[in-house]
């Protein structure tokens, strides 16, 4: 691949910025392009997308897929949908994509099914509650072993069974582990431990304290009651599990909750609705794979991530997805998003000269509009928000569903509006000092408008129509790490941290502050004195 900064169509969208792209006024396109929202709106599988909202004209696109075009894109999607090596740092194929294929049809596609069998099989034994004696699934496992599951399983609340609660320890802080462990009958519940390499400091804790709770509750027949998923099959043997799913090191932990590590999401939604969730990713890699660039929405969104980076300068967009079961999709999109594309250098390990991943961040809407949106209407920073609306809820409450939608459409349109300091002059506001010079409340009263933001509407939130909003986001992330042209496949910026924790750990025992920076040293001390 060619780096973007390297190309032709970079330099021409600098100057295409510095001309037209900056100064771009959503107010007046509008005005001038009544084709605008067919021009910029893309359909995909289950999702329909409306970016007429963002700070480009047809010329920015123009540009945008010059460059995609120019750093060798679609050869870079290829290589990974062939599974060629493209994790370079770590000698790898990435084919996530893979775990959703068809039977028969992927590249490994034997193997992965034979696991999915397996793991849909346990799925449908737990979830038969009058044989299996379950209540309560606690999956413990962190960052891709953890959040795709944790993120899914609320979402699909409309779809999981009602006889099974179904729980997510994460943290080695003792305040996830200890509430939950309060509420649960040993006799009645099943452990996962998900963990990749089955080597992660936090599980490999929580676990210990799950099966030292499961003994002391009397509980006796360990290999019933707790099973893994991992790539590391020997190491969950020794700590004594004999039932494990197994997956494949091509398998990144942020792409895996399409294999074992979906366990959970099975057990919650069942056989048929996992592999639903499995279809709709898959329709969505046909879409990366084979559309022209110019309907490709991942590749669209992906540019658009570009521009909005390096040429506008945004360091951060917010998520706000209008569905309560979407509560965790922020959280899920920092790992999958920051983890993948927040790198400083090359394939090549050349520093880049321009930045990468932004800053991903949210809370569904109505409840961020009450918190946060004041700054991205009238705060110094422009950030670009994604919202994500849901056509046709899962509950009858359509009074509620239609103040909700009503909400979303809102805050896109106040964003790109805004309102002038002439407007807001002319009104009364009842809550305004009326000791206060008018045209220093209007100043306060005025919002600039012009922000950007981009719309995806689903019909409805179903496994097929999650599993495809999943792996657009993945696409998106590949697109434009691809562009910037970095392993968005490796997270070796976690490793520093985990090391220097195992040589502190003796420290908070003994208080041995010897070596240490004045900072580590001073707050050691607090802590152990
Ligand atoms: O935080 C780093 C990380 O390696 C993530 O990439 C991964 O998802 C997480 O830890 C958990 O790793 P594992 O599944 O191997 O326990």
């Amino acid at each position: 691949m060619i780096r973007c900064d390297r190309t032709a169509a970079w330099a021409a969208l600098q100057g295409h910025y510095q001309a037209h792209g900056r100064d771009l006024d959503l107010r007046e396109a509008f005005a001038r392009d009544p084709g605008r929202f067919a021009a910029f709106s893309q359909e995909a599988p289950e999702i329909f997308a409306d970016l007429s909202k963002n700070l480009i004209d047809t010329a920015t696109e123009h540009f945008l897929l010059d460059l995609a075009r120019e750093c060798g894109l679609e050869a870079r999607r290829d290589a990974m949908f062939a599974g060629q090596p493209i994790n370079t740092t770590e000698g790898r194929a990435v084919l996530h994509s893979a775990l959703r294929a068809p039977r028969g049809a992927g590249l490994v596609s034997d193997e992965v099914h034979d696991v999915l069998d397996r793991v849909l099989a346990l799925a449908e034994q737990v979830r038969d509650t009058a044989s299996s004696g379950f209540t309560d699934v606690v999956n413990i496992g962190i960052g891709g072993s953890d959040l795709g599951p944790a993120m899914v399983v609320p979402a699909l609340d409309a779809f999981a069974h009602r006889g099974l609660r179904l729980h997510f320890v994460s943290n080695v802080d003792g305040h996830d582990i200890v509430p939950v462990l309060r509420g649960l009958d040993a006799r009645r519940t099943l452990f996962i431990v998900a963990s990749k390499t089955f080597t992660t400091q936090e599980t490999l804790a929580n676990a210990q304290v799950a099966r030292a709770w499961f003994l002391q509750q009397g509980g006796t027949d360990i290999a019933r009651h707790f099973v893994a998923a991992t790539t590391n099959v020997t190491a969950a043997a020794a700590f004594g599990i004999t039932q494990t799913f197994g997956f494949w090191d091509w398998v990144g932990g942020r792409y895996s909750l399409w294999c074992a590590i979906g366990l959970p999401i099975a057990i919650a939604i069942g056989a048929d609705n996992f592999r639903a969730l499995l279809a709709g990713a898959n329709a969505m890699d046909q879409h990366f794979a084979q559309a022209p660039l110019a309907q490709n929405l991942p590749v669209r969104l992906g540019l658009l991530d570009l521009w909005y980076r390096n040429f506008h300068g945004f360091s951060s967009r917010s998520v706000a997805p209008y569905h309560q079961g979407l509560r965790r999709l922020p959280a899920y999109l920092q790992q999958l998003e920051m983890e993948s594309n927040g790198k400083r250098v090359d394939v090549d390990g050349a520093l880049l000269p321009f930045g990468t991943s932004p800053v991903v961040w949210g809370e569904p809407g109505t409840n961020g509009q009450h918190a946060y949106f004041q700054m991205l209407h009238q705060g110094t920073d422009v950030i670009p928000v994604e919202f994500i609306l849901v056509k046709t809820p899962a509950h009858a409450e359509a009074d509620l569903h239609r103040k909700l939608l009503a909400n979303g459409l809102a805050q896109s349109q106040a964003l790109m509006l805004g309102k002038t300091a002439a407007v807001a002059r002319g009104e009364k506001a009842p809550t305004a000092s009326p000791m206060l010079d008018p045209d220093v409340l209007a100043a306060h009263r005025s919002f600039p408008g012009n922000r950007p933001s981009t719309t995806l509407l689903l019909d409805t939130l179903t496994p097929r129509s999650l599993g495809a909003l999943i792996a657009l986001y993945e696409h998106r992330v590949f697109v434009s790490g691809a562009l910037w042209g970095i392993n968005s496949f490796d997270q070796w910026g976690v490793e520093l941290g985990k090391a220097l924790a195992g040589e502190l750990l003796p420290r908070l025992g003994s208080g041995d502050v010897v070596g240490l920076d004045g900072s580590t040293a001073g707050l050691l001390q607090r802590l152990t004195r």
